[in-house]
């Protein structure tokens, strides 16, 4: 890996693609190398996002609840340095500040989520909810529409009530559905007059695998092979039943819509033109995303999740597959319960077919997949350590979405790259390369006729990044976590991006070139001041 900050030339061929929406995507003659000049439709809109236990702080103020991340957080030995989202970026006080940056780079949009304990401090609605919670949510939905950025709320980001995790052992129950669904009733009852898109679960997969299966994320279980499926079938009914709530009870009168947002890596066969390779990429990808989007938007699993995991839980002996199933009267219900389908997206492996044999005991979600993942070393990866920038893969897997699912509306809800702590370069122009890359592939998409209404940069800050701590960075603004006030500084990135948004797109070479020059221009002297403390904005935010 090169040392963080170093200077990444990626050398792109400048080719202009004609292509046609008519056409269907051919997997193997899509150029990877080659830009796209051009805009996005009109309307499209660009954004930025966040989430609660990542950026507010305030754990503990205005009768918020405990979540099972401030209990997990404070476990020793489970995050990186002890870190804590205790303070984050102090967000919760400055929603002033935080919406005059996204005034800076002209967001039509800012995705946030709502922090469950916060509003019902035990996450149970009989028991209290609290106000003070409340109002938070109100003036920061307040304050973005008076700056005409339209908010996009998401219900769960990871930030379950540490009560339904001791009282009942979270997602791994199937109370979770009801408790979340009078949750999610009471945002819309509050918030739903301002807020028209609604977003349930975030990243149900790393809940599920992360949470459940290998421990590495509150509440840090490790119930292999069995506490992923669980979690995941219980948050797939959880999202089905908010779905109908806000369809029958809301949706007359408040006129939003209601999705889910799942992340995705693209999985790209190592041998094209070998049948075991392409098969074993392709289970890759439905473990993953199709996991979640194949029940809602089919109706059941993915057949091959269920003849892996159902073979493999027959050769230990078991006498039902791990995995869950749905009655009928659950595949319809949780059938089609999707208005539009947010992507979370930062990165692809080349994946190779590898049998496990499934010995008693020895099951997990990793192994049910007889599949190895590798990446290429070529392949830029500035910060997280799984995080290679890898373009092409976005179209690939923007394309596999609209094949499979019949073309559903999409918001890309996450997309970004991180650097280390140990960084503090304002001139991220690896950033730069990612931003500019990416979105070039989901321009081509939307040329492949893929649906794509929305954009979201992921993150607006940097931020607690999870059991990473603060050694990750994703953010177009830097924030300085020594200092107590949590100062912001934009990274050079907030120029480029801004300016991709209001060319909606790229319009030519020569300008879209000129735009690097001038992003990186102010951020060397910055850079300086800022590594000798002395770093003052025109405009102190
Ligand atoms: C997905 C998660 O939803 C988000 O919270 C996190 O910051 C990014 N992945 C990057 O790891």
């Amino acid at each position: 890996m090169l040392p963080c900050c170093a200077v990444r030339t990626c050398h792109v061929l400048v080719l202009v693609l004609c292509l046609s929406a008519a056409e269907d995507f051919d997997w193997t003659k899509n150029d990877r190398g080659s830009f796209y000049y051009g805009t996005f439709p009109a309307g499209f809109s660009w954004g930025a996002g966040s989430s609660a236990y990542q950026t507010e702080g305030a754990w503990d103020q205005d009768g918020k609840g405990l979540s099972i991340w401030d209990v997990f957080s404070h476990r020793k030995g489970k995050i990186l340095q002890n870190d804590t989202g205790d303070s984050s970026c102090q967000g919760y006080y400055k929603i002033k500040e935080d919406i005059s940056l996204m005034k800076e780079l002209k967001l039509d949009h800012y995705r946030f989520s709502i922090s469950w304990p916060r509003i019902m401090p035990t996450g149970i609605k009989s028991d209290h909810v609290n106000e003070k919670g409340i109002k938070y949510y109100d003036e920061l939905i307040d304050n973005l529409l008076e700056n005409k950025i339209t908010p996009i709320a998401t219900l769960y980001h990871w930030d379950l009530p540490q009560v339904l995790q001791e009282k009942y052992g979270g997602w791994q129950n199937i109370s979770m559905v009801n408790y979340f669904n009078e949750f999610a009733n009471l945002c819309f009852e509050r918030f739903g007059n301002r807020v028209k898109y609604w977003i349930t679960l975030n990243n149900p997969w790393s809940v599920a695998v992360e949470g459940y299966e290998t421990g590495e994320h509150a509440p840090g279980l490790k119930l292999r092979g069995t506490g992923a499926y669980r979690a995941a079938h219980h948050m797939i009914k959880a999202h089905a039943k908010v779905w109908h709530t806000y369809d029958t009870k809301w949706r007359g009168q408040q006129k939003g819509l209601v999705g889910i947002s799942l992340s995705g890596d693209w999985g790209e066969p190592v041998d094209i033109s070998n049948q075991k390779d392409i098969e074993a990429a392709e289970r890759y990808v439905q473990f993953y995303i199709g996991w979640f989007a194949t029940p809602i938007f089919h109706g059941d699993y993915p057949q091959v999740m269920k003849d892996f995991i159902g073979r493999k839980s027959a050769q230990q002996g078991l006498g039902t597959s791990r995995l869950p199933t749905f009655s009928s009267q659950e595949k319809s219900y949780v059938k089609g319960t999707c208005d539009f389908l947010g992507i979370g997206h930062f990165t692809t492996r080349y994946i190779t077919q590898k049998n496990y044999q499934s010995g008693h005991g020895s099951s997990s979600y990793f192994t049910d997949r007889d599949l190895a993942e590798l990446v290429d070393p070529r392949w830029p990866d500035p910060g997280s350590e799984w995080l290679y920038s890898v373009p092409w893969g976005f179209r690939r897997l923007l394309n596999f979405v609209k094949a499979q699912y019949r073309n559903p509306m999409i918001y890309v809800t996450e997309n970004g790259v991180s650097e280390k702590i140990t960084c503090t370069e304002l001139c991220d122009d690896w950033r730069i390369q990612y931003y500019k890359d990416y979105t070039n592939e989901m321009l081509k998409a939307i040329k492949d006729g893929v649906n794509v209404r929305g954009y979201t940069a992921w993150s607006l800050l940097d931020k607690f990044e999870w059991d990473e701590g603060y050694s990750e960075r994703f953010g177009l603004y830097y924030v300085d976590f020594r200092n107590k006030n949590k100062p912001r500084y934009p990274k050079a990135s907030v120029q480029y991006y801004k300016r991709i948004i209001s060319s909606n797109g790229f319009p030519n070479q020569r300008e879209v070139e000129n735009w690097k020059r001038k992003a990186t221009e102010t951020c060397s002297s910055s850079n300086q001041l800022l590594a000798a403390g002395k770093f003052t904005l025109k405009h102190p935010l």
